[in-house]
Order: structure tokens, then sequence, then C-alpha cells
């Protein structure tokens, strides 16, 4: 039930459309129950059709509701010849039958706004909320996993619950009008049949207990086949060379049928669920038909009385049924709304301190004090007690065996984690002290795998900030030497690169990549491998460009190739997350240490 306030709370902000669906829809069921009485002069018509003239029902001295309906209802057709009589009914019959579509059309009509304006909504500040989680949250997460809960669970929640929150509001509605007239018509009949309803509805309500959690299992399921389905594109060369498909196959086939499995169950239950209702539904009718019968038989009720109750009855059934397949409806919604909250519920732990320090550039440092480093899934220490302080506008460069915690390092400047032990300050600020968006503006990286979207290269370029300056943009084209491959500044206006940079070479996204941080023109550059898949006459090119740029900043290089960071001011080296090694090249060659090793390897 709070699911349901709940959505109220988020349905606010279209109050206006909700009521105007709510007005409509009470209109509807207006007209929907006045058609009911409507049935009681066409009856009598019917059967006492020999009688010339109507007459006027006697309206006694102290009328109930009964007795006025009637007068009034009389009052219609009184004088008339039963031809005349029967125009007029028939009339009013289809008027009340064509204002109730109306109002139902416009009930829906109303709500559709504010339906897909809380799916819009909910969709809006999930995807708000994915964007702003720590880079820490995607390595754990599956992608498919991700993917399934923003298409197939929002789109469960539009159908489910916006439909089962349509039927909630409408249903009771026309279940209470039509309770009412057969109250009029007799209220004796009426306990009767209302002490049968409850059976069926305590019958059906049986069958949903096990919806929602079957539902979350189908969802889950889903999640997982996309993942699959996104690695085996990600990686098709890899598949196919390796000749792993059967892995894969059997991998998404068993998901697959594991998907069905629950996929069908559920259905299945959803399934019973109608024709249940429907069957219990007829039970409760002929069993009130044949009581109501009696009635007639001792003159209690007239015919034409007995065939409008019945037909109130009927008209029950349908909303009834729709009242409890928003149930179940609800239940299933529910379970894709508790998957979609789940993300929303993960807390964002790197965030900004309460009263974050602007800091629009840096004087003097940067400095790693005591720093220890592990990821939160793992017990091992990535990191081990670094210390490094890098003077304003040094190059210092990191060198190690793969694995040995270089990009870790690098990403933790950038606070995509936080240090478990330590601290990491600029100038006399602790990073975790100054403005998220502050700190990350002073830093341009070129990433270990150059990331880029589908979209042109100047747009890869700029990342959506509007070009504000051509001159600058075309010096990062020259530069990273990305005008060797788009000729002109149009060109790269045009060009569109393709999902992640699919239609350009590795040598080419690195070298995007290059100009797109040579374009942001920050005070701190962290190059992580940024020119490896170049070839070495181009890498030398760049690099010497590089070098030309990085004359006013402070850069930090991690580099395999140890001949691109001959001319840095001093060399860390870093092994199993520790530093072994600090110094200039010339004092490492001097010093005959492991970075003596790497580069006469390298030399061989
Ligand atoms: N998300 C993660 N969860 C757990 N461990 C991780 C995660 N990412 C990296 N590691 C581990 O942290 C260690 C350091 O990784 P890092 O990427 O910093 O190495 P690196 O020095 O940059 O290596 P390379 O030269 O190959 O890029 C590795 O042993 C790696 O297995
Ligand atoms: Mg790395």
């Amino acid at each position: 039930m709070n699911r349901f306030w709940y959505i109220i709370k988020r349905l606010v902000n279209y109050k206006y459309w909700l009521l105007a669906s709510v007005v409509s829809n009470i209109f509807m069921s207006v007209f929907t129950i006045a058609s009911i009485p409507i049935f009681i002069p066409f009856f009598d018509l019917l059967f006492n059709p020999e009688r010339n003239n109507i007459e006027k029902s006697i309206l006694g001295p102290n009328p109930g509701l009964k007795e006025y309906l009637n007068y009034q209802l009389s009052r219609l057709i009184e004088g008339r010849t039963p031809e005349e009589a029967l125009i007029y009914v028939i009339l009013a019959f289809f008027l009340t039958f064509l204002l109730k579509n109306v109002f139902r059309y416009l009930g829906a009509f109303f709500i559709t706004p504010a339906r897909n304006g809380f799916v819009r909504d909910l969709r809006r500040d999930l995807y708000h909320h994915i964007i702003s989680l720590p880079v820490l949250f995607f390595k754990d997460r599956k992608k498919g996993d991700l993917l399934s809960r923003m298409s197939m669970d929002m789109q469960e929640i539009e159908n489910s619950i916006m439909n089962g929150f349509d039927a909630l509001i409408k249903s009771p509605l026309i279940i209470i009008g039509a309770i009412f007239i057969m109250m009029v018509i007799s209220f004796k009949l009426t306990i009767f049949a209302l002490v049968l309803l409850p059976v069926t509805i305590f019958v059906i309500g049986g069958i949903s207990r096990k919806m929602k959690e079957q539902s979350s299992e189908a969802q889950g399921y889903l999640g997982k086949l996309l993942s699959v389905l996104d690695e085996t594109i990600g990686s098709i060369k890899i598949i196919k060379s390796f000749n792993a498909d059967k892995l894969f196959i059997s991998r998404f086939d068993r998901i697959n049928d594991d998907y069905k499995k629950v996929l069908t169950k559920l259905l299945w239950r959803k399934y019973l669920g109608s024709p249940l209702a429907e069957v219990l539904g007829v039970v409760v009718i002929s069993v009130l038909m044949y009581y109501s019968a009696i009635l007639v038989f001792q003159g209690e009720i007239k015919a034409a009385t007995f065939f409008a109750f019945i037909y109130a009855f009927f008209s029950i059934i349908e909303p009834a049924k729709a009242f409890s397949t928003a149930y179940y409806s609800f239940q299933k919604g529910a379970a894709a709304l508790d998957r979609v909250e789940e993300i929303m519920d993960i807390k964002n732990d790197i965030f900004n301190s309460n009263n974050p320090i602007g800091l629009k550039s840096f004087n003097s440092f940067i400095e790693f004090r005591n720093i220890d480093f592990k990821y939160p899934d793992s017990d091992e220490f990535v990191l081990k007690n670094i210390n490094l302080k890098i003077k304003k506008g040094e190059k210092i460069a990191i060198v190690g065996l793969s694995g040995a915690g270089k990009s870790t390092l690098v990403d933790l400047l950038s606070r995509f984690y936080e240090a478990t032990n330590g601290e990491i300050k600029i100038d006399d600020y602790n990073i975790k002290d100054i403005d998220l968006k502050h700190l990350r503006s002073l830093i341009a990286i070129v990433s270990q795998e150059p990331l880029l979207f589908n979209d042109s290269v100047v747009n890869n370029i700029v990342l959506g900030n509007p070009v504000t300056d051509e001159d600058r943009l075309q010096f990062a084209l020259e530069t990273s030497l990305v005008n060797e491959f788009v000729e002109s500044l149009d060109a790269a206006k045009n060009i569109i690169i393709g999902d992640q940079g699919t239609k350009l070479s590795g040598g080419q996204k690195q070298r995007i990549a290059i100009a797109r941080a040579i374009y942001k023109n920050a005070e701190i550059l962290v190059l992580d491998e940024a020119t490896s898949s170049l070839d070495s006459e181009s890498e030398e090119k760049v690099q010497k460009a590089l070098n030309n740029i990085m004359k006013d900043k402070t850069s930090i290089i991690i580099a395999h190739r140890l001949s691109t960071i001959k001319s840095v001011d001093r060399i860390v080296v870093l092994e199993n997350g520790k530093i072994i090694e600090e110094g200039s090249p010339q004092e490492l060659i001097k010093s005959e240490g492991q970075y003596h090793r790497f580069l006469q390897l390298q030399q061989l």
C-alpha cells in the first residue's frame, strides 16, 4: 500500500490531468449506472405490449427513492403509444451509452500525459542518479542488469502500475454506483448478492500472492540475458577467433531457458485469474437468478425489475474483474518499481563536503600522503603507503609492471575512488574538501582505454561544451595528429565515429582522446599510456607536441615505453602498490635499480 502512496506522490505534478481524468471517470460511471434503470421501462414495454397508453406511476405522499425513480422514468414515456415510447427508451439508452463512451475516452485521454509523465520522470531520475554514482558502482554492476531496469522494468511500471492505477480509480465508482442501484431495486437481493461477492474476490486473491516474487525473478533473468548479449556484441571478434561461440551459446541458452520457465509459470498464474473470476461470477449469478426468479414468482418483484437487477449485477463483474486484475498488475509492477528503487537507493559515497572549496587553479603542489587503497570487493591492498609530492609545473612519470597500481593511483586524484587510508592534497586542501566539479576541471586525462561516444569527432573532443575557441580546437586537432585522418574542421564536425569509435583504428581513437585532453587545457595533465597505440613515428611526433604543451602544466605520465619519458623531471617506480624507486632519469640510471633494468630490457 505504501507503493500506492509513493506513486500518488510522484503523480502530484500531474494533478490537473489526474483531476480531469477522475472527473471524466466519474461521469463515465454515472452514465454506466444510468443505463441500468433505463432497462426497467424497456422491459416493462416489452412485457406489457398490449397496453395502449402508458400510465404515469403514482407518486405516493412519502415516496422512497425507488418510487421516485420509477415515477421520473415513467414520466418520460407517459401517454405515448408503446411504439413511441420504445423509440424514447431506445434513444435514452443510446444516449447514455454514447455519453458513457465519450467520457471513457476523455478519462483515458486525460490520464495519458500523467502516466507517461510519471514514467518519464522516473526514468529521468534514474538516469540522473546513475550518472551521479561513483565509478566503482559500474565496475560491480552488469551492464545488462542496468539496461533491463532502465528499459524493461520501466515498461512494466508503465503497463502494470499505471493500468492498475487507472482501474483502481475507475472500477470502485462503477461498483459502488451499481450496488446503489441494486439496493434501490431490491435491498434483499442486493444483500444476498453481496454475500456471494467476497467469496469470489477471496478465491482470486489467493492466486496473486506469488506473482510479485516470480515477476522480480523474471526481470532478473532478462537482465542477465542482456548482459550476455552486450558482452557478445562487445567481443564478437574474440569469440569468433577463439571459437568460443559454444560457450556463449550455452550461457545464453541456459539463462534463456530459465527465463522461459519463470515466465511461463508467471503467465499461467496470471491467465488463471480472469477465467476463474468469470466462472465464479457466473456461479454467483446463477444462484442469484434462481433466488430472484423465485421472488418474481412470489410476486415480490416485477420481471422488468428482475432483469434490471441482473443487468446491474453484470455491470459489476467487469469492473470487479478489472479491479482484481489491477491488483495482480500492481504486484508485478511493484516488483519492477522495487528493482528501480534499489538502484535509486544506492548512496553516492563520493560527493561534495558541506562547504566545498571552489578551486579554479592551484599554486604549489599535489601531495599523496600515506595513501593505502584496496578495492571494496577484495582484501588485497593495491596501493600501500604511497607518499608522493608533485610540485606545480613538474613532470613526473610513473613506471612499473602491469598491475602495479599505476592507473589506480592517478584515478584517486580525480576522486573516482576514495583512498582507504591517508589523504591527497592539492595545495593545502584535502581533495575531499574541494568542489568535485572544480577538482575535475583541473585535470585532463587521457585514459588507458580511449573512451569515445557515437558522435562527431568534434563533439568527442569538446564533450558537449559549445565550441568557444576554434583556434584551440584547431590546435588540438593538429597537435594530436587527428588532422592526419580528418582533413578539416568541417569534416571533424561531420564525421560520426560509430559506437565507441568502432569506425576508427586503435591509434586514431587514441589521438582523439589526446585531442580531447589538449582541448580541455587543464592545469594537470594525466597521460595513462596515452600514445601506446601509435606507431613509433606518430608517437614521437605526438610526444614532441605533448612535451611542448606540458611546459606550463603539471603532468603525470604513465608509460611502458620508456623512450617516451626521457625528458621528465622525475620517475617513480611502482611495484606491487609500493614506491620502490624515485628520482630523475639520470639518477635512476646511475643507481642501477629496477628502472635501469627495465631500460636495459627495452634496449635489447
Ligand atoms: N575494480 C577492481 N576491483 C578489484 N581489483 C581491481 C579492480 N581494478 C583493478 N584491480 C586490481 O588492482 C591492481 C592495480 O590495477 P591498475 O589498473 O592500477 O594497474 P596498472 O599499474 O595500471 O596496470 P597496467 O599497466 O596493466 O595498466 C591490479 O592487480 C588489478 O587486478
Ligand atoms: Mg593501467
